[in-house]
């Protein structure tokens, strides 16, 4: 059998997808029966770049399943800082590992190293390309707290040049029907032609002014600007602010309306919205752990219909 690797969403069939829902609300509600799925299974996660959920929830999630974790945290401690490529260290960790979750800088890494590996390599972000796992947790919070994953305005706002995981959501949301995306952001940080692309020019507007649109609403999708993916810092430091979301504002949104973030959050959700009812970005990590343990049991091929 071929080995599965997860790089980009579309790796997965919208059957697939869907199973991964199922599975991982099932999860949810009986976590225990899952505990000893993957005895005896080992994961590593090589994070080259700063993380504190996709890996965490990574290794809670392998953890939950019953198997164990080895791997790193920062480029800094691995090999790659005596000049090894990617390649050669993931060709050599497959030789330890059933599984590799890996986050790396570098647009494209995630790719190049899934044909050096032996085991199902899973992209946990490459660079400002495409982040699957967040995707699929994203889903799963709409498809959970929306009801369905069909028949919304969704709208994108920030970074949404270098945020990977505006791009992967995106990808993975544009299968569904009646999805129509707004997205909102400074003109030097712009939706990208490549993802663009690939949508039917009636499936997005796209504006700068966050006010204006704020009503029309089913999800708000709130990103960092990424600091670290700019050359100019002063470039920067001119829009980090350009949107935030408070309590003030949100009088203007659907009094259904989520607001979605990825995490980390800098300035653009203020800490006062944190009580409202539609600010569950803090709920989104946790639909992430069971998400990740669902497509795990998919990628080691235990029986997903438990
Ligand atoms: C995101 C990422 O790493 O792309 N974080 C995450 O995985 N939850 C978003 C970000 O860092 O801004």
């Amino acid at each position: 059998m071929n080995t599965r690797h997860l790089i980009k969403p579309n790796d997965l069939s919208i059957e697939e997808t869907n199973q991964l829902l199922e599975l991982a609300d099932r999860i949810s509600l009986n976590p225990a029966r899952y505990a000893h799925v993957c005895d005896g299974n080992l994961m590593a996660t090589l994070f080259f770049e700063p993380s504190t959920r996709t890996r965490l929830s990574f290794e809670s999630a392998m953890n939950r399943l019953g198997g164990r974790i080895v791997g790193f945290a920062g480029a800094d401690s691995s090999s790659s800082t005596k000049g090894e490529t990617i390649s050669d260290t993931v060709k050599t960790v497959s030789n330890y590992v059933d599984i590799i979750a890996m986050r790396h800088p570098q647009a494209g890494s995630a790719e190049i190293a899934s044909k050096a590996s032996f085991v199902p390599l899973i992209n946990a972000g490459d660079g400002d390309n495409q982040h699957p796992t967040q995707t699929l947790t994203d889903l799963l919070t709409i498809k959970n707290l929306k009801g369905s994953l069909e028949n919304h305005v969704i709208g994108l706002c920030g970074d949404l040049k270098y945020g990977r995981t505006v791009h992967s959501l995106v990808k993975a949301m544009s299968n569904y029907e009646g999805i129509k995306f707004i997205f909102i952001s400074p003109d030097e940080l712009r939706m990208p032609d490549s993802i663009k692309d690939g949508l039917d020019k009636s499936m997005y507007e796209e504006t700068d002014n966050l006010e204006s649109v704020l009503g029309d609403l089913d999800v708000l999708y709130m990103t960092r600007v990424q600091r670290e993916r700019f050359d100019d810092i002063d470039e920067y430091e001119r829009l980090k602010d350009s949107y935030i979301i408070n309590s003030e504002k949100i009088k203007y949104a659907k009094s259904d309306m989520i607001v979605m973030h990825p995490l980390p959050r800098v300035n653009e959700i203020s800490t006062d919205l944190d009580d409202d009812d539609r600010a569950v970005y803090f709920k989104q990590t946790k639909f992430g752990m069971y998400m990740r343990m669902a497509l795990i049991m998919m990628l080691l091929n235990k029986d997903i219909n438990m």
